[in-house]
C-alpha cells in the first residue's frame, strides 16, 4: 500500500477527478465534435469491459480520486450502461458520480440509470430550435432530448446541467431562450466556450462565442447575474445566479480564461489510454496493462507516472497550439 495518496504532477496540482469514456460511438453529429462523413469507430474488442474499467476505478481510488464522470462519445449508447453506473456507485470512495450524455436515450434510460445510483447529469443541448438543432447535429432529434430532460426532471435527478457549446454566429439566439429555459425548469445552463477538438479541424478562434459576451447579453436581456456564493474555484465553471433569485448559468472559458492551473482532472478513453489532459498529444496504454495481467503496483506506478509528465496547460492562445489527433467524441469531453 506504500503507493497510495495524492496523484501530484510537477507543478503540485492533485488530481481527484477521472472522466470515463465508455464508447467513442455517438448517435448524432455535432459539427465541433464528430465529421459529417462516416466515422471509423474503435472495434468493439478494443473497448474497455465494465470489468475493466471497474479495476482501473478501484485502482484509482487509492490514489485520490473522488469524482468519475462517464463520457462518450454518446455515452447512453453503450448496451448495459445501467449496469456500470450501479458497480461505480457501489465504491464508496467515489463522492461525485456524473454523467455527460446528449440526452437522445434518455427518455428510457433516465430511470434505470436512477435507480443504479446516478443523480448528477449533464444534458448536452445548443438550441430549442428544431432546425438549428439539426443544423448543427446533423440530426434532427429535438424532441427525444427534450423528452429526456423531462424525464430527469420527473425523477428528481439534481442537479441537471445543460452543456451549450458557445460558437460564434450561430448560437447566438438561442442564448436567452436557453437561460430562461433554465430558469422556469431548474436547470443550470452551461455555456462552454467553443474548443479546437473537433474532427474536421473548422475551429478557429474567431468562431469562439466568450463567456463575457454571452454573460453580458443575459443581464441585459434578462436579468443582472452575481457570481454564486457557493461557487467552487476548483470547478472549470465560473457560475452566477440571477439576481432575482430564479436561476443559474455557467461558463466554461476554456479560451478566453483557461482554468489548467486548477486542472485535476485525467481522462481514460474507451479503448483504454489514460490522458493527462483534453489537450494532450501523448497517451498511456492502459488497456495492454489490464490485459496482460499487470498488478495493481504496476497499473499505478504508470498512472502517478502519466500524471508526472502533465504539462503546466494547453496552449490554445499561442501560435505554438498543436490540436491533439483524436477529436472529441475520441476522447471523451
Ligand atoms: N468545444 C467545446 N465543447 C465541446 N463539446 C463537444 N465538442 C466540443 C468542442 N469542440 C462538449 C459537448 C459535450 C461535452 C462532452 O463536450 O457539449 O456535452
Ligand atoms: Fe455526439 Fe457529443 Fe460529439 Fe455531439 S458532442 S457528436 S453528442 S459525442
Amino acid at each position: 500500500m506504500a503507493q497510495d495518496g495524492p496523484l501530484l504532477d510537477t507543478f503540485g496540482r492533485s488530481h481527484d477527478n477521472l472522466r470515463v469514456s465508455v464508447t467513442d460511438r455517438c448517435n448524432i453529429r455535432c459539427f465541433y465534435c464528430m465529421p459529417e462523413h462516416p466515422v471509423e469507430f474503435v472495434p468493439r474488442g478494443e473497448i474497455l469491459s465494465f470489468e475493466e474499467i471497474e479495476r482501473f476505478v478501484r485502482i484509482s481510488v487509492r490514489l485520490g480520486i473522488r469524482k468519475v464522470r462517464v463520457t462518450g462519445g454518446e455515452p447512453l449508447v453503450r448496451k448495459g450502461l445501467p449496469e456500470l453506473i450501479r458497480i461505480l456507485s457501489a465504491i464508496n470512495e467515489i463522492e461525485d458520480l456524473s454523467l455527460t450524455t446528449n440526452g437522445i436515450l434518455l427518455e428510457d434510460l433516465a430511470e434505470p440509470l436512477y435507480q443504479a445510483g446516478l443523480r448528477r447529469i449533464n444534458i448536452h443541448l445548443d438550441t430549442l430550435d428544431r432546425e438549428r438543432f439539426r443544423q448543427i447535429t446533423r440530426r434532427d432529434e429535438l424532441d427525444r432530448v427534450l423528452a429526456g430532460v423531462e424525464a430527469c426532471r420527473r425523477l428528481g435527478y439534481s442537479p441537471i446541467k445543460i452543456n451549450v457549446v458557445a460558437v460564434k454566429d450561430l448560437v447566438e439566439p438561442d442564448l436567452v431562450p436557453l437561460a430562461r429555459f433554465g430558469r422556469e425548469k431548474g436547470l443550470e445552463i452551461r455555456y462552454i466556450e467553443f474548443m479546437p477538438l473537433d474532427a474536421q479541424g473548422l475551429w478557429q478562434r474567431d468562431k469562439v462565442l466568450f463567456a463575457g459576451e454571452i454573460l453580458e447579453r443575459l443581464s441585459r436581456e434578462i436579468g443582472p447575474l452575481r457570481p454564486a456564493e457557493d461557487g467552487d474555484p476548483l470547478r472549470p465553471a465560473a457560475e452566477y445566479v440571477f439576481a432575482d433569485g430564479i436561476g443559474r448559468v455557467g461558463f466554461i472559458r476554456s479560451v478566453s480564461d483557461p482554468f489548467c492551473r486548477n486542472c485535476n482532472r485525467i481522462r481514460l478513453t474507451a479503448d483504454g489510454k489514460l490522458r493527462y489532459c483534453l489537450f494532450a498529444l501523448e497517451e498511456t496504454d492502459v488497456k495492454g496493462l489490464l490485459r496482460s495481467g499487470a498488478s495493481d503496483e504496476e497499473i499505478i506506478g504508470v498512472i502517478r507516472s502519466t500524471v508526472r509528465a502533465k504539462w503546466e496547460g494547453h496552449e490554445i492562445n499561442t501560435a505554438r497550439f498543436v490540436p491533439p489527433p483524436r477529436p472529441m467524441y475520441a476522447i471523451g469531453g
